[in-house]
């Protein structure tokens, strides 16, 4: 086997086999078989070419750290020398300080976990706030990040005239900025205060929006309190409209409804993580970087 292998969870064949297309690579899957107890058993094709690649997005990500162990140690085993894992959604990157004495540096331990495995690590729009690089939260020789943001800009221009874009926190600024520049859309940043898992408070920038469509842009959307909450607040303002489009549709527990609720006409988001909102491929992103990674 001498082409590069792209490897995919039967979880995630249609992103695979999308990046698969666009590449050229080849596309194997994992097979995957759980035991009663709760333990995993995977098996990767028992010839690897030099390089491979895989496939994994790190939503739900306590049973995939597991098989990315696995998957990575075999492939390493039967030959691969040279491992790139594409997490589309990268996990455990919101908890970048013990907040309270004690508690878990989690994007530290992980991405340590996933430098060690890999060589190199790709991800889209990572939530990295304190840390200001991938490479200072996984250590790997190379930690590539990607936006979505001109692409959720894009699919913007198509659906929506002269709309506003507003992100949900003073974080969401630079990637509001480099989305709305794309087309010159109006933007703005609201801020935020989260006070619990399903409980934060946001005011609204001094921009008016009356009368037009908004699209409220972010990196995450989890519980969907922070867009549903800011929702609320841009049509008590007058906006004509509230769209969401986000790059990694989480969507935990009951957020569809959380958004419903709120009266939000559009729920757009990417293939980071599958999910029936999904409106946006990152395939040919990630296609691109592989290409350009190979020939580097
Ligand atoms: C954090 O600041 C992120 O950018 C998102 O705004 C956040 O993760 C959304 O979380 P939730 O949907 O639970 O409010």
């Amino acid at each position: 086997m001498t082409r590069d292998l792209l490897l995919c969870f039967s979880d995630e064949t249609d992103l695979g086999e999308r990046i698969s297309r666009a590449s050229g690579f080849d596309l194997a899957k994992v097979e995957r078989h759980q035991f009663p107890d709760g333990e995993t058993k995977l098996r990767v094709p028992d010839a690897m070419p030099r390089r491979v690649v895989i496939l994994r997005s790190l939503n739900q990500p306590n049973d995939k750290l597991i098989e990315l162990l696995l998957a990575a140690k075999t492939a390493r085993l039967l030959g691969a020398h040279h491992l790139t894992l594409v997490a589309p959604y990268l996990a455990y990157m919101r908890q970048d300080i013990a907040f309270q004495p004690g508690e878990a540096i989690s994007q530290r331990i992980i991405g340590k976990f996933l430098a060690e495995l890999f060589d190199t690590v790709i991800t889209i729009d990572p939530h990295l706030h304190r840390v200001k690089t991938l490479q200072e939260a996984i250590p790997a020789a190379k930690a590539v990040v990607l936006s979505a943001a001109p692409l959720l800009a894009d699919f913007v221009a198509t659906h929506r005239t002269n709309p506003v874009l507003i992100g949900p926190d003073e974080e969401s600024a630079p990637w509001i900025a480099l989305a709305a520049a794309r087309h010159g859309f109006e933007h703005a940043v609201c801020k935020k205060v989260r006070h619990g898992d399903h409980n934060v408070a946001v005011s609204l920038p001094p921009i008016t929006v009356t009368g037009r469509p908004v699209v409220l842009l972010d990196d995450i959307a989890s519980t969907g309190q922070t867009v549903a909450q800011t929702a609320r607040l841009l049509l008590s303002a007058g906006a004509a409209s509230v769209d969401v489009a986000v790059t990694h549709a989480l969507f935990a527990g009951n957020a569809m409804q959380v958004l419903r609720d709120a009266d939000i006409q559009n729920i757009w988001s990417t293939d980071c993580v599958y999910h029936s909102s999904n409106a946006v491929s990152v395939a040919p992103l990630i296609s691109q970087t592989l290409a350009a990674l190979a020939t580097a």
